[in-house]
């Protein structure tokens, strides 16, 4: 079975992880749009077109969008994904051009031109969502499926002590997306810090003649040593994977809906998502209620290991 996706990222590494898990499951890419984030958004864009060139989809378009946040100084984070955001490891850089027109208009287009066919995963801050919102209202209306790698509701952040780096780097354009009424699945840290590929599995990635599984393996290498450094063990974190993969195969978890929102004042909180974890009164029962949101309960990490593993040909 194929799933029409419109990806939204910031290239980075585990960005390319999640196009390669797509590409092996039954995403058919009807275009990449790139965001700040891990890196300046030309060469987020850069490192999309590389990404999808390297694996032979060089028919998909890549839409360069947003340079920075809503309501705030751009960051980046070189530190965790490589000076060139795909882990410094001298992947041949496409030649490829960007698609002209920009990241949140060509989400509006598309949105528009094929309703109720698109499944939106979103796996940067989420600048370019909260821009095509603003376009177009019905957005939510025109959409299949939206699922979002942000926020860690319950956990500790990963860019600060609260936030996650996709909702803490544009809280605003975060707060936009929960808002919008339809029924979004936020993956968090609480659940893709499940997700660290066993020992054994990235020997089969090491170990694999496949071309996938080799530039996979050149991807990683700067990922393990940050998680080293960052958890004490050589692992890696399949975050934009795993929505990736919920967008795709939703049965591989279960889930609840939570009433949350986005801290935008907090001095040492600004980027959270709070959730309501209190169990008070009755659970939340429209996901496309404003300021409720689908996380996930449970998750068959052993099947998107396996799902994961399968599309790098490891
Ligand atoms: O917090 C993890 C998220 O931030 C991932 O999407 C990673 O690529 C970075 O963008
Ligand atoms: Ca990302």
């Amino acid at each position: 079975m194929t799933t029409d996706v419109l990806l939204d990222c910031d290239t980075g590494i585990d960005d390319a992880l999640a196009i390669l898990y797509g590409a092996g499951n039954g995403a058919r890419y009807v275009a990449c749009t790139v965001t700040h984030g891990n890196v300046p958004v030309p060469l987020g864009t850069r490192n999309t077109l590389t990404v999808l060139d390297a694996i032979g989809l060089t028919d998909v378009p890549v839409h360069q969008g947003a340079a920075r946040p809503m309501a705030q100084p751009l960051l980046t984070a070189e530190f965790v994904h490589g000076q060139d955001g795909l882990g410094d490891a001298g992947i041949a850089a496409s030649t490829r051009e960007p698609a002209g027109t920009l990241a949140a208009a060509e989400i509006v287009r598309l949105a528009r031109s094929r309703p109720g066919e698109l499944t939106l995963v979103a796996v940067g801050p989420l600048t370019n969502l909260g821009l095509a919102l603003l376009l177009e209202p019905r957005l939510p209306e025109l959409v299949d499926r939206v699922v979002v790698m942000g926020g860690a509701v319950g956990v500790p952040g990963n860019a600060s002590e609260t936030g996650e780096a996709n909702v803490w780097h544009d809280p605003e354009a975060a707060q936009l997306v929960l808002d919008a009424p339809w029924d979004v699945l936020l993956v968090g840290l609480e659940i893709t810090m499940q997700t660290q590929l066993p020992p054994e599995a990235l020997a089969r990635i090491r170990d694999s003649a496949d071309p996938r599984a080799q530039l996979t393996w050149r991807l990683v290498q700067h990922y393990l040593d940050v998680y080293e450094e960052v958890l004490g063990e050589r692992t890696c974190v399949l975050h934009d994977p795993l929505a990736m993969a919920l967008a795709l195969d939703p049965e591989l978890a279960t889930y609840r809906l939570v009433r949350a929102s986005i801290e935008l004042r907090g001095e040492r909180t600004r980027g959270q998502v709070v959730g309501d974890l209190r169990g008070y009164g009755p659970a939340p029962s429209d996901p496309a209620d404003p300021g409720v949101v689908r996380i996930v309960d449970s998750l068959d990490t052993a099947a998107f290991h396996a799902r994961f593993l399968r599309a790098l040909g490891a």
